[in-house]
Protein backbone atom coordinates (compact mmCIF):
# COMPACT_ATOMS: atom_id res chain seq x y z
CA UNK A 1 0.00 0.00 0.00
CA UNK A 2 1.18 3.68 -0.78
CA UNK A 3 2.47 5.20 2.33
CA UNK A 4 2.16 8.84 2.88
CA UNK A 5 3.62 10.64 5.99
CA UNK A 6 2.29 13.79 7.39
CA UNK A 7 5.12 15.69 8.93
CA UNK A 8 2.59 18.87 10.50
CA UNK A 9 -1.21 19.41 10.81
CA UNK A 10 -3.03 19.38 7.49
CA UNK A 11 -6.01 20.53 6.29
CA UNK A 12 -8.44 17.08 6.27
CA UNK A 13 -9.26 18.82 3.07
CA UNK A 14 -6.19 16.66 2.00
CA UNK A 15 -7.19 13.15 3.21
CA UNK A 16 -9.79 12.48 0.10
CA UNK A 17 -6.61 12.91 -2.20
CA UNK A 18 -5.17 9.67 -0.14
CA UNK A 19 -7.95 7.47 0.02
CA UNK A 20 -6.91 4.15 -0.50
CA UNK A 21 -3.20 4.98 0.82
CA UNK A 22 -1.88 4.68 4.31
CA UNK A 23 -1.94 8.76 5.47
CA UNK A 24 -0.52 9.60 9.15
CA UNK A 25 2.04 10.74 10.62
CA UNK A 26 3.48 7.37 11.39
CA UNK A 27 3.59 5.97 8.24
CA UNK A 28 7.47 4.02 8.07
CA UNK A 29 9.38 4.13 4.97
CA UNK A 30 6.86 6.57 3.39
CA UNK A 31 6.61 6.87 -0.58
CA UNK A 32 5.82 10.39 -0.33
CA UNK A 33 5.78 12.80 2.77
CA UNK A 34 3.48 15.97 2.97
CA UNK A 35 4.76 18.68 5.56
CA UNK A 36 4.43 22.65 6.27
CA UNK A 37 7.42 24.07 8.66
CA UNK A 38 8.49 20.76 10.02
CA UNK A 39 12.78 21.12 9.13
CA UNK A 40 13.79 17.85 7.21
CA UNK A 41 17.20 19.14 7.05
CA UNK A 42 18.36 15.87 9.36
CA UNK A 43 15.24 13.78 8.15
CA UNK A 44 16.95 9.97 7.08
CA UNK A 45 15.52 9.91 3.63
CA UNK A 46 14.26 5.98 2.90
CA UNK A 47 15.22 4.18 -0.65
CA UNK A 48 11.53 4.50 -1.76
CA UNK A 49 10.73 8.02 -0.86
CA UNK A 50 9.21 9.65 -4.01
CA UNK A 51 8.33 12.93 -3.00
CA UNK A 52 8.03 16.00 -0.53
CA UNK A 53 5.26 18.39 -1.13
CA UNK A 54 5.20 21.31 1.19
CA UNK A 55 1.57 23.30 1.90
CA UNK A 56 3.14 26.24 1.38
CA UNK A 57 4.90 28.52 -0.88
CA UNK A 58 8.59 28.63 0.87
CA UNK A 59 11.05 25.50 0.86
CA UNK A 60 13.70 26.18 2.98
CA UNK A 61 13.08 23.65 5.31
CA UNK A 62 13.89 21.11 3.11
CA UNK A 63 16.86 20.09 1.18
CA UNK A 64 15.77 20.07 -2.17
CA UNK A 65 19.02 20.19 -3.86
CA UNK A 66 19.57 16.97 -2.04
CA UNK A 67 17.09 15.49 -3.12
CA UNK A 68 16.90 16.35 -6.24
CA UNK A 69 20.26 14.51 -7.13
CA UNK A 70 17.97 11.07 -5.35
CA UNK A 71 15.39 11.55 -7.98
CA UNK A 72 13.26 13.22 -4.92
CA UNK A 73 10.97 15.30 -6.72
CA UNK A 74 9.86 18.72 -4.18
CA UNK A 75 6.58 20.22 -4.48
CA UNK A 76 5.43 23.42 -2.61
CA UNK A 77 2.20 25.23 -3.34
CA UNK A 78 2.36 28.91 -5.41
CA UNK A 79 -0.32 31.17 -4.89
CA UNK A 80 -2.97 28.75 -2.23
CA UNK A 81 -1.66 31.15 0.35
CA UNK A 82 -1.54 34.15 -1.34
CA UNK A 83 -4.58 35.89 -0.08
CA UNK A 84 -3.92 35.68 3.17
CA UNK A 85 -0.47 36.72 3.00
CA UNK A 86 -1.47 40.05 0.72
CA UNK A 87 -3.86 40.57 4.04
CA UNK A 88 -1.36 40.38 6.07
CA UNK A 89 0.92 43.05 4.04
CA UNK A 90 -2.27 45.41 3.44
CA UNK A 91 -2.33 45.06 7.51
CA UNK A 92 1.16 45.90 7.79
CA UNK A 93 1.15 48.96 5.74
CA UNK A 94 -1.50 50.27 7.94
CA UNK A 95 1.22 49.46 10.61
CA UNK A 96 4.02 50.89 9.26
CA UNK A 97 1.93 54.31 8.57
CA UNK A 98 0.11 54.83 11.76
CA UNK A 99 1.39 54.11 15.33
CA UNK A 100 -1.29 51.84 16.35
CA UNK A 101 1.13 49.09 17.54
CA UNK A 102 2.52 51.67 20.23
CA UNK A 103 -0.94 53.33 20.76
CA UNK A 104 -2.54 50.27 21.69
CA UNK A 105 0.22 49.27 24.08
CA UNK A 106 -0.22 52.71 25.71
CA UNK A 107 -4.13 52.61 26.36
CA UNK A 108 -3.74 49.75 28.09
CA UNK A 109 -1.45 51.35 30.45
CA UNK A 110 -4.67 53.60 31.37
CA UNK A 111 -6.52 50.27 32.74
CA UNK A 112 -7.22 51.71 36.12
CA UNK A 113 -8.10 55.32 35.36
CA UNK A 114 -11.96 54.79 35.44
CA UNK A 115 -13.56 57.57 34.43
CA UNK A 116 -10.42 59.31 33.11
CA UNK A 117 -9.67 57.32 30.30
CA UNK A 118 -11.56 59.54 27.78
CA UNK A 119 -9.68 62.24 28.41
CA UNK A 120 -6.46 60.64 29.05
CA UNK A 121 -7.21 59.58 25.64
CA UNK A 122 -7.73 63.07 24.25
CA UNK A 123 -4.86 63.59 25.45
CA UNK A 124 -2.03 61.68 25.34
CA UNK A 125 -3.14 60.50 21.36
CA UNK A 126 -1.14 63.20 19.66
CA UNK A 127 1.83 61.49 20.51
CA UNK A 128 0.68 58.61 17.60
CA UNK A 129 -0.28 60.26 14.92
CA UNK A 130 0.72 58.57 11.64
CA UNK A 131 0.36 59.01 8.08
CA UNK A 132 -2.17 57.42 5.50
CA UNK A 133 -0.27 54.92 2.94
CA UNK A 134 -2.64 56.86 -0.15
CA UNK A 135 -0.19 58.84 -1.81
CA UNK A 136 2.79 56.88 -0.51
CA UNK A 137 5.18 54.94 -3.17
CA UNK A 138 5.49 50.99 -2.66
CA UNK A 139 8.12 49.43 -3.76
CA UNK A 140 7.20 45.61 -4.46
CA UNK A 141 10.40 43.09 -5.05
CA UNK A 142 9.49 40.34 -6.65
CA UNK A 143 5.87 39.82 -8.60
CA UNK A 144 5.00 36.20 -7.92
CA UNK A 145 1.69 35.02 -6.71
CA UNK A 146 1.59 36.97 -3.66
CA UNK A 147 3.76 40.53 -5.24
CA UNK A 148 1.00 40.25 -7.49
CA UNK A 149 -1.88 40.60 -5.22
CA UNK A 150 0.15 43.08 -3.08
CA UNK A 151 1.07 45.32 -5.76
CA UNK A 152 -2.74 45.42 -7.25
CA UNK A 153 -3.93 46.01 -3.60
CA UNK A 154 -1.70 48.90 -2.69
CA UNK A 155 -2.99 50.71 -5.89
CA UNK A 156 -6.40 49.80 -5.12
CA UNK A 157 -5.74 51.96 -1.58
CA UNK A 158 -3.93 55.06 -3.63
CA UNK A 159 -0.55 53.91 -3.36
CA UNK A 160 1.97 54.67 -6.50
CA UNK A 161 3.40 51.17 -6.85
CA UNK A 162 6.53 50.77 -8.40
CA UNK A 163 8.43 47.07 -8.37
CA UNK A 164 10.90 44.94 -10.32
CA UNK A 165 11.17 40.85 -10.91
CA UNK A 166 14.32 39.82 -12.98
CA UNK A 167 11.86 36.54 -13.59
CA UNK A 168 8.25 38.28 -14.30
CA UNK A 169 6.83 35.42 -16.26
CA UNK A 170 4.36 36.69 -18.86
CA UNK A 171 1.18 35.33 -17.43
CA UNK A 172 2.47 37.47 -13.60
CA UNK A 173 2.87 40.62 -15.87
CA UNK A 174 -0.15 40.44 -18.00
CA UNK A 175 -1.91 40.14 -14.40
CA UNK A 176 -0.11 43.34 -12.37
CA UNK A 177 -2.41 46.47 -12.88
CA UNK A 178 -0.83 48.91 -15.44
CA UNK A 179 -0.44 51.37 -12.93
CA UNK A 180 2.19 49.77 -11.09
CA UNK A 181 5.43 50.69 -12.86
CA UNK A 182 8.26 48.22 -13.79
CA UNK A 183 11.98 48.98 -13.10
CA UNK A 184 14.82 47.45 -14.29
CA UNK A 185 16.66 47.47 -10.72
CA UNK A 186 16.08 47.16 -7.31
CA UNK A 187 18.32 50.49 -6.38
CA UNK A 188 15.20 52.52 -8.36
CA UNK A 189 13.06 50.71 -5.49
CA UNK A 190 15.36 51.89 -2.72
CA UNK A 191 15.51 56.03 -4.06
CA UNK A 192 11.99 56.16 -4.31
CA UNK A 193 9.93 54.09 -2.27
CA UNK A 194 8.49 55.11 1.34
CA UNK A 195 7.34 51.56 1.98
CA UNK A 196 9.19 47.97 1.00
CA UNK A 197 7.66 44.97 0.47
CA UNK A 198 9.68 42.07 -0.45
CA UNK A 199 8.42 38.48 -1.76
CA UNK A 200 10.76 36.47 -2.92
CA UNK A 201 12.36 32.83 -1.92
CA UNK A 202 15.65 32.77 0.51
CA UNK A 203 18.21 31.36 -2.00
CA UNK A 204 21.88 32.23 -1.86
CA UNK A 205 21.24 34.82 -4.08
CA UNK A 206 18.53 36.66 -1.87
CA UNK A 207 20.11 35.63 1.49
CA UNK A 208 20.99 39.33 3.35
CA UNK A 209 19.42 41.27 0.50
CA UNK A 210 18.95 43.79 2.75
CA UNK A 211 22.19 44.12 4.05
CA UNK A 212 23.87 47.91 5.15
CA UNK A 213 25.11 48.75 1.73
CA UNK A 214 21.44 48.28 0.38
CA UNK A 215 19.78 49.67 3.03
CA UNK A 216 22.04 52.91 3.12
CA UNK A 217 20.43 53.36 -0.38
CA UNK A 218 16.81 53.53 0.77
CA UNK A 219 14.77 57.09 1.74
CA UNK A 220 15.38 58.08 4.90
CA UNK A 221 12.51 56.70 7.39
CA UNK A 222 11.44 53.72 4.69
CA UNK A 223 9.73 51.13 5.83
CA UNK A 224 10.92 47.70 5.36
CA UNK A 225 8.26 44.42 5.54
CA UNK A 226 9.57 40.91 4.86
CA UNK A 227 7.16 38.52 5.02
CA UNK A 228 9.44 36.26 3.21
CA UNK A 229 12.18 34.71 5.20
CA UNK A 230 14.02 36.60 8.37
CA UNK A 231 17.09 35.88 6.73
CA UNK A 232 16.77 37.95 3.84
CA UNK A 233 17.66 40.83 6.41
CA UNK A 234 21.14 41.54 8.46
CA UNK A 235 19.30 41.62 11.53
CA UNK A 236 22.06 43.79 13.45
CA UNK A 237 21.97 46.28 10.20
CA UNK A 238 18.17 46.81 10.47
CA UNK A 239 18.92 46.91 14.26
CA UNK A 240 20.93 49.90 13.56
CA UNK A 241 19.35 51.54 11.04
CA UNK A 242 15.87 51.43 13.49
CA UNK A 243 18.21 53.04 15.95
CA UNK A 244 19.44 55.50 13.48
CA UNK A 245 15.87 56.86 11.93
CA UNK A 246 17.08 55.37 8.52
CA UNK A 247 14.28 53.01 8.72
CA UNK A 248 10.44 54.00 10.23
CA UNK A 249 9.73 50.34 10.79
CA UNK A 250 10.96 46.86 10.49
CA UNK A 251 8.14 44.92 10.00
CA UNK A 252 8.35 40.88 9.35
CA UNK A 253 6.47 37.78 9.85
CA UNK A 254 9.81 35.77 11.27
CA UNK A 255 11.06 37.56 14.59
CA UNK A 256 14.02 36.93 16.14
CA UNK A 257 15.68 37.27 19.84
CA UNK A 258 17.41 40.60 18.80
CA UNK A 259 14.35 41.84 17.50
CA UNK A 260 11.76 41.62 20.13
CA UNK A 261 11.17 44.47 22.09
CA UNK A 262 13.27 47.15 19.43
CA UNK A 263 11.75 50.25 19.43
CA UNK A 264 9.56 50.47 15.81
CA UNK A 265 10.65 46.60 15.09
CA UNK A 266 6.78 44.87 14.40
CA UNK A 267 7.45 41.30 15.28
CA UNK A 268 4.62 39.22 13.54
CA UNK A 269 4.98 35.37 14.87
CA UNK A 270 4.51 33.92 10.94
CA UNK A 271 0.92 34.39 10.50
CA UNK A 272 0.86 34.66 6.84
CA UNK A 273 -0.68 32.06 5.82
CA UNK A 274 -2.45 31.08 9.14
CA UNK A 275 -5.82 31.47 7.76
CA UNK A 276 -8.20 28.16 7.66
CA UNK A 277 -8.77 29.58 4.12
CA UNK A 278 -5.22 29.42 3.11
CA UNK A 279 -4.09 25.70 4.93
CA UNK A 280 -7.46 24.31 2.99
CA UNK A 281 -5.86 25.87 0.00
CA UNK A 282 -2.48 24.84 0.53
CA UNK A 283 -3.11 20.92 2.04
CA UNK A 284 -5.29 20.69 -1.18
CA UNK A 285 -2.98 21.29 -3.40
CA UNK A 286 0.17 19.46 -1.92
CA UNK A 287 -1.92 16.44 -1.41
CA UNK A 288 -3.48 16.77 -5.04
CA UNK A 289 0.25 16.84 -6.87
CA UNK A 290 1.81 14.31 -4.32
CA UNK A 291 -0.92 12.33 -5.73
CA UNK A 292 -0.25 12.75 -9.57
CA UNK A 293 3.01 12.34 -8.89
CA UNK A 294 2.65 8.92 -7.29
CA UNK A 295 0.15 7.73 -9.25
CA UNK A 296 0.77 9.58 -12.77
CA UNK A 297 4.51 10.52 -12.39
CA UNK A 298 2.81 14.21 -13.29
CA UNK A 299 5.35 16.83 -12.26
CA UNK A 300 3.36 20.66 -11.69
CA UNK A 301 4.82 23.32 -9.42
CA UNK A 302 8.20 21.41 -8.03
CA UNK A 303 11.06 23.18 -7.27
CA UNK A 304 13.48 20.83 -7.78
CA UNK A 305 12.34 19.55 -10.86
CA UNK A 306 10.96 20.97 -14.18
CA UNK A 307 6.72 20.65 -14.74
CA UNK A 308 6.68 17.62 -16.99
CA UNK A 309 2.38 16.26 -17.28
CA UNK A 310 0.50 14.88 -19.72
CA UNK A 311 -2.58 12.63 -19.92
CA UNK A 312 -1.75 8.65 -20.24
CA UNK A 313 -1.94 7.03 -23.40
CA UNK A 314 0.03 3.25 -23.82
CA UNK A 315 -0.56 0.87 -21.06
CA UNK A 316 2.48 1.54 -19.25
CA UNK A 317 4.52 4.97 -18.00
CA UNK A 318 8.08 5.09 -17.47
CA UNK A 319 9.27 8.20 -15.62
CA UNK A 320 12.81 8.48 -15.22
CA UNK A 321 15.31 11.07 -13.74
CA UNK A 322 18.30 11.89 -15.23
CA UNK A 323 21.44 14.57 -15.20
CA UNK A 324 20.77 17.21 -17.98
CA UNK A 325 23.47 15.69 -20.13
CA UNK A 326 24.43 14.88 -24.16
CA UNK A 327 23.38 11.33 -25.55
CA UNK A 328 21.49 10.25 -21.79
CA UNK A 329 17.95 10.61 -23.68
CA UNK A 330 19.01 8.76 -27.13
CA UNK A 331 20.70 5.68 -25.31
CA UNK A 332 17.09 5.41 -23.00
CA UNK A 333 15.19 5.14 -26.20
CA UNK A 334 17.29 2.50 -27.73
CA UNK A 335 17.04 0.75 -25.01
CA UNK A 336 13.20 0.79 -24.99
CA UNK A 337 13.07 0.27 -29.25
CA UNK A 338 15.66 -2.93 -28.35
CA UNK A 339 12.79 -4.36 -26.67
CA UNK A 340 10.54 -3.87 -30.21
CA UNK A 341 8.24 -1.69 -27.74
CA UNK A 342 6.38 1.36 -29.72
CA UNK A 343 6.56 5.03 -27.60
CA UNK A 344 3.25 6.50 -27.44
CA UNK A 345 4.24 9.51 -26.17
CA UNK A 346 6.73 11.25 -24.26
CA UNK A 347 8.15 14.03 -22.60
CA UNK A 348 11.84 15.62 -21.96
CA UNK A 349 12.02 18.63 -20.06
CA UNK A 350 15.21 19.52 -18.15
CA UNK A 351 15.70 21.96 -15.78
CA UNK A 352 18.72 23.30 -15.02
CA UNK A 353 21.17 20.20 -14.27
CA UNK A 354 18.43 17.92 -13.93
CA UNK A 355 15.57 16.99 -16.56
CA UNK A 356 13.25 14.86 -16.32
CA UNK A 357 11.43 12.17 -18.45
CA UNK A 358 7.45 11.12 -18.98
CA UNK A 359 7.48 8.03 -21.63
CA UNK A 360 3.91 6.17 -22.50
CA UNK A 361 4.57 3.11 -24.21
CA UNK A 362 2.24 0.44 -25.80
CA UNK A 363 3.36 -2.55 -24.05
CA UNK A 364 5.58 -3.36 -20.58
CA UNK A 365 9.12 -3.16 -20.74
CA UNK A 366 11.21 -5.90 -19.01
CA UNK A 367 12.16 -5.61 -15.37
CA UNK A 368 15.82 -6.37 -16.87
CA UNK A 369 15.83 -3.41 -19.17
CA UNK A 370 14.85 -1.48 -16.68
CA UNK A 371 18.02 -2.43 -14.62
CA UNK A 372 19.74 -1.65 -17.49
CA UNK A 373 18.43 2.20 -18.07
CA UNK A 374 18.89 2.36 -14.00
CA UNK A 375 22.87 1.70 -14.78
CA UNK A 376 22.94 4.26 -17.43
CA UNK A 377 25.02 6.95 -16.18
CA UNK A 378 23.68 9.97 -15.23
CA UNK A 379 19.97 8.10 -14.25
CA UNK A 380 18.86 9.03 -11.44
CA UNK A 381 15.75 7.00 -11.10
CA UNK A 382 13.53 4.51 -13.17
CA UNK A 383 10.15 4.25 -12.39
CA UNK A 384 7.33 1.92 -14.14
CA UNK A 385 3.45 3.12 -13.46
C1 LIG B 1 4.99 30.04 3.07
O1 LIG B 1 6.17 29.76 2.88
O2 LIG B 1 4.09 29.57 2.41
C2 LIG B 1 4.61 30.93 4.20
O3 LIG B 1 5.72 31.46 4.86
C3 LIG B 1 3.69 30.29 5.18
C4 LIG B 1 4.23 29.03 5.74
O4 LIG B 1 5.43 28.87 5.93
O5 LIG B 1 3.44 28.14 6.01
Amino acid sequence: MTKILRLNEISPLADSFFAGYEYSDKAENPDGIIVRSAQMSEYKVNDNLLAVARAGAGTNNIPSAEYAEKGIVVFNTPGANANAVKELVICELFLGGRKFTDALDWVRTLKGEGANVPKLVEKGKSKFVGCEIAGKTLGVIGFGAIGILVANAAVALGMKVVGCDPYLSTNNALALSPAVRLVPTRDEIYANADFITAHVPLTAETKNMFDAETIAKFKNGAVLINNSRGELADTQVVIAALGSGKLGRYITDFPTEELIGIKNAICVPHLGASTPEAEDNCAVMAAKQLSDYIENGNIVNSVNYPSVSMPRTGIARLCIHHKNIKEILSKLLAIISAQGINVANMQDVSRGEYAYLICDLDEKPSEGSLDVMRAVSGVLKVRLI
